[in-house]
């Protein structure tokens, strides 16, 4: 089974940055995720594939604490984090982009950067006007080169495009010092330009941030991935390295059944 294939890989390396042991959620009598399995190395780079309501985002969600689980365990690098407060997992080096934009439009590039920063600091609870440390500022200024937003920094975020915005998203995940980034979708409503950005961005990041990419654009998803599981029903369908993936028929029948282009 792939499943195994996936795990034998990994044998011998430590920690996975991820374990899911029999992951599910309920909504009431809805199952949106059952006995989902799943190893992910440090800085492995994952894609999750799935039409409409196969469970995707409701996968981010028990990781990141947004929903707890209704069954199963989760551990990242180790530590069981299934019931932990998603700050805490934040403090662990967890980050996730959203499917629907979450940003502040009257801030500044370079600011949202820097409140990100700021936001996952130790001392970000604070009353006291924060100092805006060198070192913050620095962080600032090399997250928004690796998400190609040099000439932006100064530019409010409202009047960056769709792209940047996006490209923005990426950024602040970065932010402190993050293991690991769940991206919800990072392509939705890009051209095909930015799309290329996209993946030049993603394939840049430093080796040692693993990642999980949630995205419908086949081309995007098994370029930036290097390996790939897909969902169906709440359920991990199939896994498999982006060439058995792509070739494998039964994914596309699903994927491209999926009303997707
Ligand atoms: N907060 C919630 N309350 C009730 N049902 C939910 C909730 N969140 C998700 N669901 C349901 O769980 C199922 C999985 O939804 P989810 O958002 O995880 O799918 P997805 O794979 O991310 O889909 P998409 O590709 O449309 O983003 C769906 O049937 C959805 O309606
Ligand atoms: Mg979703």
């Amino acid at each position: 089974m792939a499943t195994n294939v996936a795990a034998s890989r990994l044998q011998g390396t430590g920690a996975n940055a991820l374990e899911l042991d029999g992951v599910g959620r309920q909504f009431g009598a809805l199952t949106a995720l059952s006995g989902i399995n799943m190893r992910i190395a440090p800085g492995e780079r994952r894609a999750v594939l799935g039409s409409n309501g196969a469970g995707k985002t409701t996968l981010f969600n028990t990781i990141t604490g947004d929903f707890h689980p209704t069954s199963g365990s989760i551990r990242f690098f180790g530590e069981d984090i299934t019931t932990l407060a998603v700050h805490e997992r934040i403090r662990r080096g967890l980050r996730r982009t959203y499917q629907i934009s979450q940003l502040f439009t009257n801030l500044t590039v370079r600011e949202s950067i820097y409140l990100a920063y700021r936001g996952v600091s130790r001392n970000r609870f604070s009353l006291l006007r924060p100092r805006v440390s060198d070192s913050a500022m620095a962080q600032a200024e090399s997250i928004s080169h690796a998400v190609h937003l040099d000439g932006e920094r100064d530019k409010t975020v409202g009047t960056l495009s769709h792209g940047q915005q996006r490209q923005l998203e990426i950024a602040l995940a970065l932010a402190g010092a993050p293991r690991f980034i769940l991206f919800d979708e990072p392509a939705a409503g890009l051209s095909p330009t930015e799309r290329r950005d996209l993946i030049e961005i993603l394939n840049a990041l430093p080796k040692h941030i693993g990642y999980i990419i949630i995205e419908h654009d086949l081309d995007v998803a098994l370029r930036v991935s290097e390996y790939v599981s897909m969902m169906h029903n709440g359920q991990l369908f199939t896994e498999g390295t982006p060439e058995e993936i792509e070739n494998d028929p039964r994914v596309q029948e699903i994927y491209l059944g999926g009303g997707h282009g």
